[in-house]
């Protein structure tokens, strides 16, 4: 949520930012702005603009040169998107700018005591108050200046800060908002997220909570907060510059979508041991005794992620025989939860970023809870923070809505599951039905994304709908839930999801013919219970559209997806429904890749 970019070196800077930018839009797009300078830049020059990054460019005057700069793209909390409110913020003498993530939890009683001072705002952001105490610090070096300001400061942050008596050196500092730092050849990078590094360098550091930074072009030094140095270690980042790109596709959403297969291969791949029917987790840090000993899984995630949480936790319950439930993040920690020491935990989270899941975290680890993750983003905050987990590998996922890391982490759950369910009471043969059902998947999906022209027909005859009905059972009521989240936040079409066997208390009546029900319909032990309430919408005259295993009689149209293990249909039952909500959204003209009010990496609460 919000993107940072900087760069000190030789290189003609704007541009370098531009494009960084452009790379990290899809974690915030309302305002973007840039300020630069270098040997020939007199001071500090800026650029703000209202809107996208692409309005920020046309905005940048032809003659900009700097070799050191910063810049950022705004998703809004305090402040509405416009010029001023853009980021950076510069003090009233152009000394100083900073560009921040997070929040400023003591802004308003900040604002007011610098106003009392006589200072005068330029803006309604939070950010700005940090610019201003930069300012007015009388410490000897720019590092003191942050320094003796993040003492003052309640919140989150990510921050990176110039100054004009300072010019060679960038200084950066974190506290719950991603900080990477890319290493170049005598020239230094940093972000809020890999994304905007990789094209230059693949060696990065990622900063700690309470970490800073200082950048020069050719050497940095992290230190803690309170002055003392740490040992920063680079790291290679595993994704390609190239998987960052749209590759022939024309929305990143379309993309993912039809990565699934590649993806779920790769969460797959060496994994699988045929020989004792299982899988190997090599970072679950959790020995057989001690997996034998969980009396319940406690799954944490947010939206999509805590979906694939209510999956999981099915898989869970039924492979291993543990009870397991999942649980918004958000909510979780502020019930004061009572924390249990059999319980294992595990927080789910594409980004690993997102504040609610870390919080979450970091409460259960106060409390002394195991806790582990199940995270896409390698060396990410909560991957840090947990005590071991299973990344899910989808590679990166660019489109604000999530779709193949809500497949992949339901198959890395898949994994967890089967591997707790062999080490307790999982029989051989069916550990080997899973791992054979499992490999079955990346064709399946595979033959799903054939029906994409299918699908699209279909999208087209149900985007006039004001709203619509998604109904599931047990397994199939998360994919429901998945689905309605994914058309509302792509078509802006108004969804519910219902447990299917809820629909007689109360739900049923909104049924009526311009209402279209989605109904997940798989060929299971409740196939004929789920035909029921199929037989219940009809009588009402109701539209049905089934995602089902065979053509469903009472349906007015039945997306027919091949039949894997009951177990894992789940999987594939969803997939069909991320390309209606695709092409749904497609239909009515919406911006896919980045819906309105949203944006990926929720990093404030
Ligand atoms: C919806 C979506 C969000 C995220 C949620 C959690 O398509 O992507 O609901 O799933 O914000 O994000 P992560 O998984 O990064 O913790």
């Amino acid at each position: 949520m919000c993107g940072i970019v900087g760069y000190i070196g030789k290189r003609d800077v704007a541009p370098l930012l531009l494009e960084g930018l452009q790379r990290l839009e899809y974690r915030g797009y309302d305002s973007a702005g840039l300020v630069i300078t270098g040997p020939k830049a007199a001071g500090l020059k800026m650029v703000k603009a209202k809107g996208r990054v692409r309005d920020l460019e046309a905005r940048v005057p032809k003659r900009f040169a700097g070799t050191t700069g910063i810049a950022h793209t705004r998703w809004a909390t305090h402040g509405a998107p416009s010029d001023e409110n853009a980021h950076p913020h510069l003090d009233p003498e152009n000394k100083v700018a900073v560009v921040h993530n997070g929040i400023i939890d003591n802004a308003a009683e900040l604002r007011a005591k610098l106003g009392a001072d006589g200072v005068v705002f330029a803006s309604e952001t939070d950010t700005e108050v940090l610019t201003h105490l930069i300012a007015r610090s009388e410490a000897d070096t720019l590092e003191e200046k942050v320094r003796q300001t993040l003492k003052l400061i309640e919140g989150t942050y990510g921050i990176a800060v110039m100054h004009a008596d300072f010019a060679d050196r960038i200084v950066v500092a974190r506290n719950g908002s991603p900080v990477v730092l890319g290493i170049g050849e005598k020239e230094m990078f940093v972000a809020s997220d890999v994304a905007a590094l990789v094209t230059h360098t693949r060696q990065v550091v990622t900063l700690d909570d309470g970490e800073m930074a200082t950048l020069k072009a050719d050497d940095f030094r992290t230190y803690t907060t309170e002055g003392s140095r740490t040992t920063a270690t680079p790291t290679t980042v595993e994704w390609e510059a190239e998987s960052y790109d749209m590759g022939g596709h024309d929305t990143y959403m379309h993309k993912e979508i039809c990565e699934q297969p590649d993806a779920v291969d790769r969460v797959l791949r060496g994994r699988i041991d045929d020989r004792f029917s299982t899988v190997h987790l090599g970072g679950l840090n959790l020995d057989a005794r001690e997996a034998r000993s969980i009396r319940r899984v406690k799954i944490l995630g947010c939206g999509t992620s805590y979906h694939a949480g209510l999956i999981g936790a099915g898989l869970i319950e039924s492979l291993a025989r543990i009870p397991a439930d999942a649980e918004p993040a958000s909510e979780f920690r502020y019930r004061n939860p009572v924390v249990d020491p059999d319980t294992l935990y595990v927080a789910v989270s594409q980004s690993g970023e997102t504040y609610d899941v870390l919080a979450a975290v970091q409460e259960l680890k106060r409390k002394g809870a195991r806790v582990l993750g199940v995270v896409n983003v390698v060396g990410s905050a909560i991957a840090r923070e947990a005590d071991g987990g299973t990344y899910v590998h989808a590679g990166p996922e660019v489109c604000v809505v999530s779709t193949k890391c809500f497949t992949n982490t339901v198959v890395a759950f898949a994994l967890l599951a089967l591997h707790l369910g062999r080490i307790r009471d999982l029989s051989v043969s069916d550990g080997k039905r899973i791992i054979e059902g499992l490999r079955r998947l990346p064709a399946q999906i595979s033959e799903i994304l054939t029906m994409e022209d299918e699908i699209k027909k279909l999208a087209k005859e149900y985007a006039d709908a004001k709203s619509m009905m998604f109904i599931g059972r047990v397994r199939g009521y998360p994919v429901a839930l998945e689905a309605s989240l994914k058309l509302k936040e792509i078509s802006y079409i108004h969804a519910e999801a219902y447990p299917a066997s809820e629909l007689k208390h109360g739900p049923l009546a909104l049924i009526e013919p311009a209402l279209p029900t989605v109904a997940i319909v798989p060929d299971d032990d409740l196939l004929e219970k789920n035909r029921a309430a199929l037989e219940e919408i009809k009588a009402r005259s109701g539209r049905i559209l089934a995602v089902a295993h065979q053509e469903q009689e009472k349906a007015d149209h039945t997306i027919v997806v091949p039949k894997n293990e009951d177990e894992l249909d789940a999987i594939l039952m969803g997939i069909p429904l991320q390309l209606l909500a695709y092409h749904t959204a497609l239909e009515l003209g919406r911006d896919i890749d980045k819906p309105r009010n949203l944006a990926k990496s929720v990093t404030v609460e």
